[in-house]
C-alpha cells in the first residue's frame, strides 16, 4: 500500500493481463519470444508503421542494443540533452563514447536544435534526442542536420508511445528508436522496453544481438541448422509472461490513451486560471505535435516555491515529484567536463519542474483533491 492517499503513479489493469499471463504458461513457453512476444511485435510495427519491433527488458537495454548497433567506438561523440534520464547516454557512455551535453528548448523541454550544428565535430556518432513528456522533438532540423553530416539520430521515445510529430509517429524518424513499458509509462509491463529499427540494415544484427551474440533467431526460423556465438550481445529478451501482460495493455490502447487524455485536459482546464494568475506555467504542446498524455507538469517561478508545493501537497497524501537532474552536473557528467552553466535553461527548469500524480486510474475525484491542494497553497 502506498503511503500517499493520491500516489504519484499506480500499476493499472487494462483487463486481459491475468488471462494472457495464464495462456503464455499454457502454451507452455514463458521464456523469451513466445507467441506474446510475436504478437506485440505485430501490433507494434502494423501500428506505428516501423519495419521492425523487438522487445527488450528495458528502455535501457535497447539503447544499449542502439549503441551496439551503431558500432560506437572509444572517442566517438554523442550528442544528448542533459535533461534526460541517466540511460539515454549511460548505453552509449558503457562503449567509451564521450557524451556532447545540449541544452533544451524552454518551451517543449526538447532539445535546441538551433544549438545542434554547432556541436557537431568529426567525432560525433550519434544524436539522441529525447521527446520529452512524448512531445514531438524538431525532427525536421535534426534529421537535416545529421544528413548533412552522416550523423545517425536515435531517438530515446521512453515518454512518446503513440505521439507524433507533423502526423507521423514518434519512434519512426531515427535508424532506431526505444520505448519504455517502465510501470510509470502509459503501457506497461512492470519493466520492458522495444527497439524500433526503422532502417532494415540493422534488423539481422540486431537479432543476433538481442540474443546472447548468437544466430538463435535464424536457428528457430530454419534459416541455419545450428545456432552459434556470431557477435556481441547479451541477454535482451523478456519473459513471454511479460509480453502476455504488455498484449493485453497494447490492445488498450486506445481506452488507455483516451483515459489519460481525459486526466491531463482535466488538470490543464482547472489550473489554467491558477496558473496565469502565479506566473505558474503549463505544459506547452506545438501544434504540429499530438501527445500521447504522458505527463503533467508545472514549472514553478523558483526551487523554494517548487519544493513548498512539493511539501504541501505531502503533507495532504498527495505525492508530486520532480524530474530529471542536469546529467552534465551529475558526478558522471563532471567527468566528463560538465560545469555549471553549460547548459542554463536545462539548469534553471531542472530546479523548477514538477510532476503531478497521473496514471489511468486516476480518478476525477482525485484530482479534484490535487488541484484543490494546489490553489489552496498561498489561498
Ligand atoms: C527519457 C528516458 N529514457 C530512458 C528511460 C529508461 O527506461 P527503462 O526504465 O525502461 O529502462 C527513462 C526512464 O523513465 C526515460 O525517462
Amino acid at each position: 500500500m502506498s503511503a500517499y492517499r493520491i500516489p504519484f503513479n499506480k500499476p493499472c489493469l487494462a483487463g486481459n493481463e491475468f488471462r494472457y499471463i495464464a495462456e503464455a504458461i499454457e502454451q507452455g513457453q514463458i521464456s523469451g519470444d513466445g507467441g506474446f512476444t510475436q504478437k506485440c511485435h505485430a501490433l507494434l510495427e502494423q501500428q506505428l508503421h516501423v519495419h521492425k519491433a523487438l522487445l527488450t527488458t528495458s528502455c535501457t537495454h535497447a539503447l544499449e542494443m542502439a549503441a551496439l548497433l551503431l558500432d560506437i567506438q572509444p572517442g566517438d561523440e554523442v550528442v544528448v540533452p542533459s535533461f534526460t534520464f541517466v540511460s539515454t547516454i549511460n548505453a552509449f557512455v558503457l562503449r567509451d563514447a564521450r557524451p556532447v551535453f545540449i541544452d533544451i528548448r524552454p518551451d517543449t523541454l526538447n532539445l535546441d536544435e538551433t544549438q545542434l550544428e554547432r556541436l557537431i565535430t568529426p567525432h560525433t556518432k550519434a544524436i539522441v534526442p529525447v521527446h520529452y513528456a512524448g512531445v514531438g522533438c524538431e525532427m525536421d532540423v535534426i534529421l537535416d542536420v545529421a544528413g548533412r553530416y552522416g550523423v545517425a539520430v536515435v531517438e530515446d521515445n521512453a515518454h512518446g508511445l503513440f505521439g507524433k510529430y507533423k502526423g507521423k509517429y514518434l519512434g519512426t524518424f531515427g535508424c532506431l528508436a526505444t520505448q519504455s513499458f517502465h510501470e510509470t509509462k502509459n503501457v506497461t509491463c512492470g519493466e520492458g522496453g522495444a527497439l524500433l529499427i526503422n532502417d532494415p540494415q540493422y534488423i539481422e544484427r540486431a537479432e543476433i544481438i538481442r540474443e546472447k551474440g548468437t544466430n538463435r533467431s535464424r536457428f528457430f526460423r530454419g534459416q541455419v541448422d545450428k545456432y552459434t556465438w556470431v557477435d556481441l550481445g547479451s541477454s535482451y529478451l523478456p519473459s513471454d509472461m511479460l509480453a502476455a501482460f504488455l498484449y493485453a495493455q497494447l490492445e488498450a490502447r486506445e481506452q488507455i490513451q483516451a483515459r489519460r487524455q481525459r486526466v491531463w485536459e482535466y488538470y490543464y482546464e482547472h489550473l489554467q486560471d491558477w496558473a496565469k494568475d502565479h506566473d505558474v506555467r503549463l505544459p506547452i504542446v506545438p501544434a504540429h505535435c499530438e501527445q500521447p498524455y504522458h505527463m503533467f507538469y508545472l514549472l514553478m517561478l523558483s526551487l523554494e516555491q517548487r519544493q513548498a508545493l512539493i511539501a504541501h501537497l505531502k503533507a495532504r497524501g498527495i505525492l508530486s515529484v520532480f524530474h530529471y537532474l542536469p546529467l552534465h552536473l551529475s558526478a558522471m557528467g563532471q567527468q566528463f567536463g560538465g560545469k555549471e552553466g553549460d547548459c542554463p535553461v536545462t539548469e534553471d527548469i531542472s530546479d523548477r519542474l514538477l510532476r503531478l500524480p497521473f496514471y489511468n486510474g486516476l480518478t476525477e475525484a482525485d484530482q479534484s483533491c490535487v488541484v484543490a491542494a494546489i490553489i489552496e497553497l498561498d489561498g
